[in-house]
């Protein structure tokens, strides 16, 4: 690779990479990878992100499957494209079939449930003890219970979606950097077989008796006639069920480790509550769970001196371009109270995170539990936390914590 450091494979780079995404700012704010099977090149201004990620002609979201893996796959067996993997129009159909699940009216009203949920979890944690690994405790559980809530998929089933989504996440983003084999292809293509036996039945009990819930929605409109395949449809459940988990999770972790990490902006919200969703947001953008979003160009184009030709992958840094100085005031301070705050977290333009509110919420409902409960939590001990394997995320996947009851 052409710029030092930037190894997202290594996990000292994982680890910290804002000093590698400051010098790339600088210097080499558009920089094209050698040495990888794809033609790949990485931006890290705020500004050159936005623009691409706001245009979805220029710069499409639709990756030929072969193309990335460059081993002549055979896609059969392969979900088809969901809606984050396809361009208008046909994003647009798929989008608008489960918007209004998401909008901000639907989500207030799972409020109260997410904070039963989370006040039974911390509950939990400190009635074993309060030494737990919050991953387990609190993380993990609280996104993928409200997810197959608002699906319609029992929770109980939950240790089966963190199975598939550990497994459909291990993969993610490799294919840029040379990781995704034909046995990683296979797995995935299992792990697709294993999740339609799960949902085909689901799907068939709500056709007969529909319900209040996102499944009998999308049911329904495959039943309607041309608007969703079956596949699709499948495509689209995998989607919200992995999606929105790990992300979710990340998050609520990254927060922890930052109110840890700065224990007087720990005090400022104990002081004063209202600033959690200020504090979420700075989390948001201060420790990206996410740390880049692909785009493929569709025409020739340069960039900051580099030539870009149709089919080449750009990847935006958003973890970058969150910390451009450009556009953030301080960006290398955790402040809890930062208003002005555009990070680009969630993504920008026709692709925008459909779950950014429910995901607030989560992280919003999780923190004020735990801060509520507890009078102190801390690291129970200090060795390195293990990372999420893949490139695309940044966070732990254990969080040993000591909590002190409040
Ligand atoms: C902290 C939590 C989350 C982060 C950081 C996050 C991040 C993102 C990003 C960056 C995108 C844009 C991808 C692109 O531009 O191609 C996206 C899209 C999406 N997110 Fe999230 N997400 C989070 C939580 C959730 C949740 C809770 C859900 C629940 C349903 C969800 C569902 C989706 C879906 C369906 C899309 C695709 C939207 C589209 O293609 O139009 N996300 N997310």
């Amino acid at each position: 690779m052409e710029l030092e450091g930037l190894n997202p494979l290594d996990p000292a780079f994982r680890r910290d990479p804002y000093p590698v995404y400051e010098q790339a700012r600088r210097e080499r704010p558009v920089v094209r990878h050698a040495g990888l099977p794809l033609r790949l090149i990485s931006v890290f201004r705020y500004e050159d992100c936005q623009a691409i990620l706001r245009d979805a002609q220029r710069w499409s979201s639709e990756f030929p499957i072969a193309q990335q893996i460059r081993i002549g796959a055979d896609a059969a067996g392969l979900p088809p494209a969901s809606m984050l993997g396809t361009d208008p129009p046909a994003h647009t159909r798929l989008r608008s079939l489960v918007n209004k699940a998401f909008t901000p009216r639907i989500v207030q009203r799972l409020e109260p449930r997410m904070r039963a949920i989370a006040g039974e979890l911390m509950d939990a944690a400190l009635a074993a003890g309060g030494e737990v690994d919050l991953v387990q405790a609190l993380t993990y559980p609280l996104p993928v219970v409200v997810i197959a809530d608002i699906i319609g998929i029992p929770a109980e089933d939950r240790a089966t979606f963190k199975r598939w989504s550990d497994e459909a996440i291990a993969s993610l983003g490799l294919v840029f950097f040379g990781g995704l084999d034909p046995e990683r292809l296979a797995r995935q293509r299992r792990l697709f077989d294993e999740m339609r036996s799960y949902f085909v039945p689901l799907a068939e009990a709500r056709r007969r008796a529909p319900r209040e819930d996102l499944l009998t929605g999308l049911v329904l409109a495959e039943h309607e006639g041309s608007q969703l395949s079956h596949e699709e449809m499948l495509s689209m459940l995998v989607l919200l069920l992995v999606a929105g988990n790990e992300t979710t999770t990340t998050l609520i972790g990254n927060a922890v480790l930052e109110l840890i990490a700065h224990p007087e902006a720990e005090k400022r919200l104990r002081d004063d509550p209202a600033l959690v969703p200020t504090a979420i947001d700075e989390v948001l953008r201060f420790s990206s769970p996410v740390q880049f979003d692909p785009r493929r160009a569709t025409r020739a184009t340069t960039l900051r001196g580099v030539e870009i030709e149709p089919g080449d992958y750009v990847l935006c840094w958003l973890g970058s371009a969150n910390r451009d100085e450009r556009v953030f005031e301080r960006p290398d301070v955790f402040d809890p109270g930062r208003t002005r705050n555009p990070h680009l977290t969630f993504g920008f333009g026709v692709h925008y995170c459909l779950g950014a509110n429910l995901a607030r919420l989560e992280a919003r409902v999780a923190i004020e539990a735990l801060l509520a409960r507890t009078r102190r939590f801390e690291r129970s001990d200090d060795a390195p936390l293990p990372l999420h394997p893949s490139p695309v995320f940044r966070g732990v996947t254990r969080l040993p914590v000591r909590l002190v009851p409040a």
